[in-house]
């Protein structure tokens, strides 16, 4: 009978999935077969495949390198269906399922539209680099995840998007953010667009930015996987000027890399 047999060798988390209709389950045995029609739904979905592969500890392998422009692709897709953050990790998680499988397979990727407009619209984070961020640090020890995320969020700020052109659509304006934040990625480029925050030109370059970014995560994974990833972005002089005071080996009031200056008037010092 499949509930018992789902009684052993499961793994601990798959267990308490199980244990957590043991209420439904004793009633279906109590009754007989003929009730176990309607508890086995639940412990038959734990039962066979998880039995067969338990899932890896962390960090998971990255096992095959991905095509950049499929992942591009992808994610422009992916942003008019469950938006920024969704559309990058989405992306990459779909490339890594396609090509690599178990474990890959387990996750569900609507996990990530919470991170909508920068966090559900406080367009705090870019939901693009938050996706983007979560998938390399799935498949990259501690030592490595940090070096590559701050290089993401690094070229995020410096660089004029959207670059990605989808097929058969002309290019659009670009611009810099300077910051790692939506509110001032959106706002500059509406600025220099002359769209409107919440207009349908908005969305479709936010969904272009999205496959910059996921691109960029593949081609840095890859480079990863080679052995050659190399770290470019520095922190700008504005930064370290600041933080040569208010960090952590001075005042250490403060913390953290974004431009100062962008909400902060430089100041004398009395
Ligand atoms: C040479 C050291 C030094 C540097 C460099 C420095 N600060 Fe300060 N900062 C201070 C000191 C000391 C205070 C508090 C006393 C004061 O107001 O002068 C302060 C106060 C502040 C405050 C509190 C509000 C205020 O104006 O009193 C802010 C915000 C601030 N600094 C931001 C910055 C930023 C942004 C930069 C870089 C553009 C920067 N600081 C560079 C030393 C420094
Ligand atoms: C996105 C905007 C933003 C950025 C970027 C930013 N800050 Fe701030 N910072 C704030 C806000 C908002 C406060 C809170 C101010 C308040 O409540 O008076 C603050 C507070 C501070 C204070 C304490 C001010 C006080 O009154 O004592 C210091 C010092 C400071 N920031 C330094 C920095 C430095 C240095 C950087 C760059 C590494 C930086 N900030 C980047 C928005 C920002």
């Amino acid at each position: 009978m499949a509930v018992n047999k789902s009684d052993t060798g499961v793994p601990e988390l798959s267990r308490r999935t199980f244990l957590a209709d043991t209420g439904k389950v004793a009633l279906g045995l109590a009754i007989g077969s003929v009730g176990l029609g309607l508890a086995g739904c639940s412990a038959k979905t734990v039962d066979s495949k998880a039995k067969q592969e338990a899932v890896p500890a962390w960090p998971w392998t990255y096992a095959k390198k991905l095509d950049p422009n499929a992942v591009a692709k992808l994610a422009y897709d992916g942003f008019y269906q469950g938006a920024c953050c969704y559309a990058v990790a989405n992306a990459l998680l779909t490339e890594l399922k396609n090509k690599v499988g178990f474990p890959f397979t387990q996750i569900p990727t609507d996990m990530f539209r919470y991170g909508e407009g920068g966090v559900v619209g406080w367009a705090s984070l870019c939901g693009t680099l938050n996706g983007g961020s979560a998938v390399i640090c799935l498949v990259t020890p501690k030592e490595v995840y940090g070096p590559i995320i701050n290089e993401l969020m690094g070229w995020y700020t410096e660089t004029a998007f959207p670059l990605y052109v989808p097929e058969g659509k002309d290019k659009l304006v670009t611009s810099k953010s300077g910051s790692p934040l939506c509110h001032v990625s959106v706002t500059n480029w509406c600025k220099v667009s002359k769209a409107g925050a919440e207009s349908k030109e908005r969305a479709e370059r936010c969904a272009r930015l999205c496959g910059d970014v996921a691109k960029r995560v593949a081609e840095m994974l890859n480079d990863q996987a080679d052995g050659k990833f190399a770290a470019a972005y520095k922190d700008p002089e504005s930064v370290t000027g600041c933080m040569s005071c208010h960090g952590k080996t001075a005042m250490n009031n403060t913390r953290g890399k974004m431009t100062c200056v962008q909400c902060h008037t430089p100041h004398k010092i009395k």
